[in-house]
């Protein structure tokens, strides 16, 4: 457990305006990871100030409409009419808030290199306007040694030469990191209940980060340093990604065997201890699991030491898209039909259920592969009426209606998210044939005998 240092005027008024809520906190990037955050600590009585480059956010906010549906309306309505939030692209008021919280993208560039920019720039903005008294917490997932190391160089980047220049880090502002555990379309927990680990670049900046998140949740859990905070967000995620990995892998073994791996699951799944259950599908999907890993492998080779798990779980679930599409190609053929010029539909194009997200969602690499087969590919999302473009996919579609005349005029209908607003009695009763990745049809399967094969 961190210890305080000696006292410090700046960080006693500071931690004074965090604990009795008078400070203002500033969370930039407002999508999946900060909308719900600057609502919980609204929620908690904080005044927030949001940030975001995008204007048609800003203004849907003005106006308590909510661009992430899942969240649901009440969320912007509550943000819009308290008096305590609002929101802007004037990124020249970063001097405002005493705390500022960054939760922006940190993808993957073409070759699978860490993408730091939106974090970098965002630093060296941050720096420009520095003043004493500020607190500033990264939450975009990355590898050990960004928050102290390329985030803190970038803020004194941006100081130098203005007159943030002479701030000390620790004594004149304050630097955490905390990673964020959203799990976009989960019911069972919300931003207050999930616990939030908390590591500072110093004990000082640990304690008011701790002091801040109390506001909006229930459980903050502070860890030795700022490096173990962001290591063990990379563990959780590269946890997921091993374990369905493994299954994954099973799949294809068992189903060889003629053992349905879904019932294996269940059966193991009976044990009270030492096993949890992981589920096979059509690939990752998302912004972490098939992104974040990679964050630790880029690192890991600056220490010279290989992270094997990782790329076998990345080679065996950017593989898993193809395994689908030899299954379709297979069923096709036992009704003796090819893939090419075949009529083909994808159910889901987010890459979870009940969620509008689709980065990095496997249905895009379905699509494109029966596309590059031959077949005429639609698909169905009610999430997702119409594709734009991701990192590798501009497909330019629109979702087809999910009616009975419309099912049975497929040749193949593929379930690749199993969104609970799908009919999927309507699906047993009017597809001609189902190839299901997701064991979305297990009610239905007696009855549809070999209509239905899984994928
Ligand atoms: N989505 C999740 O479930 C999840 C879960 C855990 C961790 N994370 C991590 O949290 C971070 C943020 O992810 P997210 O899902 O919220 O991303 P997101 O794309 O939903 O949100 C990012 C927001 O930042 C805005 N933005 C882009 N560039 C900007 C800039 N230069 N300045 C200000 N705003 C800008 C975008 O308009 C968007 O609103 C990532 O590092 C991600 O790995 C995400």
């Amino acid at each position: 457990m961190p210890t305080t240092a000696a006292p410090h005027p700046i960080a006693e008024t500071l931690l004074r305006r965090i604990t009795d809520r008078s400070a203002l906190v500033g969370i930039i990037g407002l999508g999946y990871v900060g909308l719900p955050l600057a609502h919980a600590l609204h929620q908690g009585g904080m005044r927030t100030l949001g940030f975001d480059v995008d204007q048609s956010k800003i203004d849907a906010l003005a106006k308590g409409k909510n661009y992430l549906k899942h969240f649901g309306e009440s969320m912007a309505q509550e943000l819009a009419s308290s008096g305590r939030f609002s929101a802007t692209t004037q990124f020249t008021r970063l001097a405002e808030p005493d705390v500022l919280i960054v939760c922006l993208p940190t993808p993957l560039g073409k070759h699978h290199e860490p993408d730091l920019s939106y974090v970098e720039n965002c630093g060296r903005d941050i720096g420009r306007t520095l003043r004493p008294g500020q607190l500033i917490i990264l939450e975009s997932t990355t590898y050990p040694g960004t928050t102290g190391g390329e985030f803190a160089d970038a803020i004194r980047e941006g100081a130098s030469g203005g007159p943030g220049a002479s701030l000390r880090l620790g004594h004149d502002y304050f630097l955490a990191f905390s990673p964020e555990r959203e799990d976009p379309g989960r019911k069972s927990h919300t931003t207050r209940t999930i616990p939030k680990l908390v590591g500072g670049v110093d004990p000082r900046s640990t304690e008011m980060a701790c002091a801040l998140y109390r506001h909006g949740v229930e459980n903050v859990v502070p860890v030795r340093s700022a490096e173990i905070a962001e290591a063990a967000k990379l563990l959780e995620n590269i946890f997921r990604a091993v374990n369905i990995a493994m299954v994954n892998e099973l799949k294809i073994v068992l189903g060889a065997m003629g053992i349905d791996v879904w019932e294996v699951i269940e059966a193991a799944s009976t044990k009270p201890f030492g096993f949890m259950p992981f589920y096979p599908g059509p690939g990752l999907g998302g912004h972490c699991i098939p992104i974040d890993p990679f964050y630790l492998t880029w690192k890991a080779k600056e220490v010279g030491r290989p992270t094997r798990f990782i790329e076998l779980a990345g080679e065996i679930n950017t593989q898993m898209p193809h395994y689908v599409v030899d299954r379709v190609v297979g069923a096709l053929n036992q009704q003796g039909k090819a893939v090419k010029g075949s009529q083909a539909l994808v159910l889901g194009l987010a890459y979870k259920p009940d969620i509008d997200d689709t980065r990095e969602s496997p249905s895009f690499e379905l699509i494109e592969l029966l596309r590059h087969l031959g077949a005429d590919v639609h698909y169905s999302d009610p999430f997702v009426l119409r594709t734009a473009p991701v990192r590798k996919h501009d497909l330019g579609m629109t979702s087809v209606e999910l009616t009975p005349q419309n099912l049975a005029s497929f040749d193949v209908v593929i379930i690749s998210t199993n969104h609970s607003a799908f009919d999927y009695a309507a699906v047993a009763k009017h597809s001609r044939l189902i190839v299901d990745t997701r064991n979305a049809m297990k009610a239905f399967a007696a009855d549809l005998g070999p209509r239905l094969v899984k994928a």
